[in-house]
């Protein structure tokens, strides 16, 4: 069902109305209203995942809190972008995932940012954390595998943006990966150096060479 004037969805985001079109998303709601919701996983460029739940808000109703990027809006939604549950366990779930890595994201990274915006200091999880795997055979591309969080964005910019399928997701848990080709590194893979993996990823997993570099230097 759409808004009194048959054009648009009727929602309300942390208690302010807004209409958006058919087929919008909770995220897309929340921007329209001015608001914002962390997220890690999403890159406005490609389709939604719904992979990380960076982007958990409340809807009344739902039985627990849902990601805002992949949930679509109905008629009158109620959202609520600041529950406690959600925002609970969303900062939950990023000290997780900066929990696996073995150095800190470096702090221009988006996922760097996150943490900044979530407060998060110091590591309250302690575990296993990935063992540095370094591909730097491609002439302008570097993959610290140690550092990806298994998002999945790289792999879809190549696939909906380059048309390369040059990146496949691989492993579960705490061994996903992404490798690149039949597991035979960038330069060996179908890899056209468009840089569009590294232009999304979040952590600096995938990486330009020059940028690297500099960072070095
Ligand atoms: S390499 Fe980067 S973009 Fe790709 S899955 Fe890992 S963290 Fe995400
Ligand atoms: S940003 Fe929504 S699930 Fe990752």
């Amino acid at each position: 069902m759409s808004g009194a004037n048959g054009a648009g969805i009727r929602v309300t985001v942390d208690g302010s109305p807004v209409e958006v079109a058919p087929g919008s998303t909770v995220l897309e709601a929340i921007r329209a209203a001015g608001g914002s919701v962390p997220t890690l996983c999403y890159d406005e460029r490609q389709a939604p995942f719904g992979a990380c739940r960076v982007c958990l808000v409340a809807v009344a109703g739902a039985p627990g809190p849902v990601p805002a990027c992949t949930t679509p809006c109905r008629e009158q939604m109620q959202i609520d972008t600041r529950d406690d549950t959600a925002r609970r366990v969303v900062r939950t779930i990023v000290e997780l995932v900066l929990s696996e890595l073995p150095v800190a994201p470096a702090p221009h990274t988006e996922l760097a940012r996150l943490a900044r915006e979530l407060e998060i200091g110091a590591p309250r999880f302690t575990g296993e954390v990935h063992a540095p795997r370094l591909d730097d055979r491609h002439p302008y591309l570097v993959f610290q595998h140690e550092l990806c969080i298994s998002c999945g964005r790289c792999v879809r910019a190549c696939d909906e943006v380059q048309g390369a399928f040059a990146l496949t997701a691989t492993g579960r848990g705490f061994h996903a990966n992404v490798t690149a080709g039949l597991d035979a590194g960038f330069r060996d893979s179908t890899c056209v150096s468009c840089g569009a993996c590294a232009d999304t990823c979040p952590t600096d997993a995938i990486t330009e060479t020059t940028l690297l570099n500099l960072a070095a230097a």
